[in-house]
């Protein structure tokens, strides 16, 4: 899988993908992460990317040209199935959406600065907007990290068994249940005995519950059919 980020802040995002399993998504070639520098791409001057808003109002606004542009030299080259735009009033992510974005083969994701992008780029280019939660950052950036460590560490080959996602809270609908190691008595807090009774379809058994009682009382919303809360 391809992901090209659309950025004013490129080195925000320099980091996030260079450790741990996004690293060796990317050493094994599953992954390639590409970073683009709006500012590179802008015909007005001095790096010129926002505007003030028509209408009025505090903030500025990224204006459409320099996206376009970017946008339209990444299409030159391939089909992008996907070109995301982060935001906070997008539609809110969650592990079904990652699931779905794990089986694309090339993603442009925009990050948004400011108060955001002009809105005729949302219609004409963008076809999915994300909002990673009910809050506001000061960047899609991190926003940005988010969703591609959630879809790069979904994609086939990238965890081993150990770290399989299968088992990841959501994955079922669920919470994951607690987990233990050693040592079984830490100041005398004990670990379930039914952790070491070397009972598979027990401890099976006991995970499920737990996660039953998480969900329910933490997330009860989860368990409804259609996982609205
Ligand atoms: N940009 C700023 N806040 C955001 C959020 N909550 N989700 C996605 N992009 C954002």
């Amino acid at each position: 899988m391809r992901i090209d980020i659309i950025t004013v802040l490129p080195e925000l995002l320099e980091s996030p993908f260079n450790h741990s399993i996004m690293k060796r998504a990317k050493a094994k070639g599953l992954l390639e992460v590409y970073l683009h520098n709006l500012r590179d791409h802008t015909p007005y001057k001095q790096g010129q990317v926002d505007d003030y808003q028509f209408g009025g109002g505090a903030g500025m606004v990224m204006m459409p040209e320099p996206l376009a542009i970017l946008i339209e030299l990444l299409q030159k080259d391939r089909k992008y199935d996907e070109v995301i735009y982060m935001t906070p009033d997008g539609l809110l992510y969650d592990q079904k959406t990652a699931n779905t974005l794990s089986l694309k083969e090339n993603i442009i994701i925009i990050c948004g600065h400011y108060k955001g992008i002009d809105e005729r780029i949302r219609q004409h280019f963008v076809t999915r907007e994300i909002s990673i939660g009910d809050y506001v950052l000061s960047g899609g950036e991190l926003a940005a990290a988010v969703v591609v460590d959630s879809i790069g560490r979904l994609l086939p080959g990238v965890l081993n068994d150990e770290t399989s996602a299968l088992f990841d809270s959501f994955q079922d609908g669920l919470l994951a249940p607690p987990v233990y190691t050693r040592p079984a008595d830490f100041r005398g807090w004990r670990v379930p005995e039914i952790l070491m009774s070397g009972d598979p379809k027990k401890v099976d058994e006991w995970r499920h519950e737990e996660s039953l009682k998480r969900t329910a009382d933490r997330r009860p919303g989860l368990m409804k059919e259609d996982g609205q809360e």
